[in-house]
């Protein structure tokens, strides 16, 4: 092989292997949109109406679920989060939503109450949040009314100073990754950390469980997801836990955990979700 060949065949080579690289980049941000919010967010498991068998109603995504959960402290109703311009979000900017999905504060001003998660939504990447608003725009309009939401505990005035700019995680930095992951997007480690005077004590006892549920399903208590209470199960079956809600045992775990949005989770997130909860101190 002459030298320009060799130059040549080595160029293509790599050139080859860019493109190998491609797919994940590639991903476009609605593709990323649709992914958060259907899968690793799981935004539908408080914002889409069920059926009586407890799965999505059809037509109904993210259109709200009334009630929604009521406790000693509220009675509150999910709101219609697709673009119908009277009962849903449709006449709110991307900035304005994207406001209220890091800042919780609506376009008019007021604040946005409990359970969503805002402690932890504001620490969700710009480029993130972006692709869910996406995601959301394109959502078939569903004209839904949903009541207000009654709290009976006085709101925060604000969740902290307006979110400027948050960047993007390292995606080589698995533990980074991970820690994002079960934090500001899946918020794993809100429902995992039992519930302390102003909510799920994430600082002092993270993932230790205890958190109480209570649904048509009866009343269930978060587990232990500690690296010591992991340690008895294989990160085989803890992926698998995650993605259908059986233990390997073969018991069913109860709601509300989202196993069905979960079950599209990419291995790659998997893996950095159980890298990150065997060593929480690296977050
Ligand atoms: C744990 C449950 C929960 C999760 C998860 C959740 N939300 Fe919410 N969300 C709520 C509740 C409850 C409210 C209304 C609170 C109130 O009435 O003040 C709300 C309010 C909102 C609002 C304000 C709408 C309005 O009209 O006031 C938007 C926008 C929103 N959520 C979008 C999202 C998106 C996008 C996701 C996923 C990234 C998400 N939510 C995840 C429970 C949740
Ligand atoms: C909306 C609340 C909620 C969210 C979000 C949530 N979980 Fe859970 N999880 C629960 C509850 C409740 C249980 C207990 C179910 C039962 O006992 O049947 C549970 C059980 C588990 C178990 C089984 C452990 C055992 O000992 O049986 C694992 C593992 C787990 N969760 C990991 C995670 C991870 C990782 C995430 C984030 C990707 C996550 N959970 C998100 C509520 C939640």
């Amino acid at each position: 092989m002459s030298a320009l060949a060799r130059r040549l065949s080595a160029a293509l080579f790599v050139v080859f292997l860019a493109g190998a690289m491609l797919p994940a980049s590639a991903e476009t941000e609605l593709e990323r949109g649709a992914y958060l919010v259907r899968v690793v967010a799981a935004c539908g498991n408080c914002h889409t109406p069920k059926g009586p068998d407890g799965r999505d109603l059809p037509g109904m995504e993210l259109a709200g679920m009334s009630p929604f959960d009521s406790r000693e402290q509220w009675d509150t109703h999910s709101p219609n989060v697709t673009p119908d311009p009277e009962t849903g979000i449709g006449t709110w900017t991307d900035e304005e939503i994207m406001r209220a999905i890091r800042d919780g504060v609506r376009p008019d001003g007021s604040i946005i109450g409990p359970p969503m998660p805002f402690v932890l939504y504001r620490e969700l990447s710009d480029s993130d949040t972006r692709a869910i608003v996406a995601y959301l725009r394109q959502l078939p309009a569903v004209r839904n009314e949903v009541p207000a939401s009654v709290y009976r505990v006085p709101l925060p005035p604000a969740y902290g100073p307006p979110v400027a700019s948050v960047p993007d995680v390292d995606p080589d930095d698995i533990l980074a990754r991970g820690a994002y992951l079960a934090g500001p997007v899946a918020h794993c480690i809100e429902c995992h950390s039992p519930m302390g005077e102003h909510g799920p004590d994430i600082e002092h006892r993270l993932n230790e469980g205890g958190f109480t549920f209570t649904g048509p399903w009866g009343v269930s208590v978060s587990a232990n997801i500690t690296p010591g209470a992991l340690e008895r199960w294989s990160d085989e079956e803890i992926a698998a836990m995650i993605t259908t809600g059986v233990r390997p045992d073969g018991s069913r775990m109860a709601p509300p955990m989202p196993y069905g949005y979960y079950a599209g989770m990419s291995n790659d997130d998997l893996d950095a979700i159980i890298a990150w909860l065997r060593h929480p101190t690296a977050r």
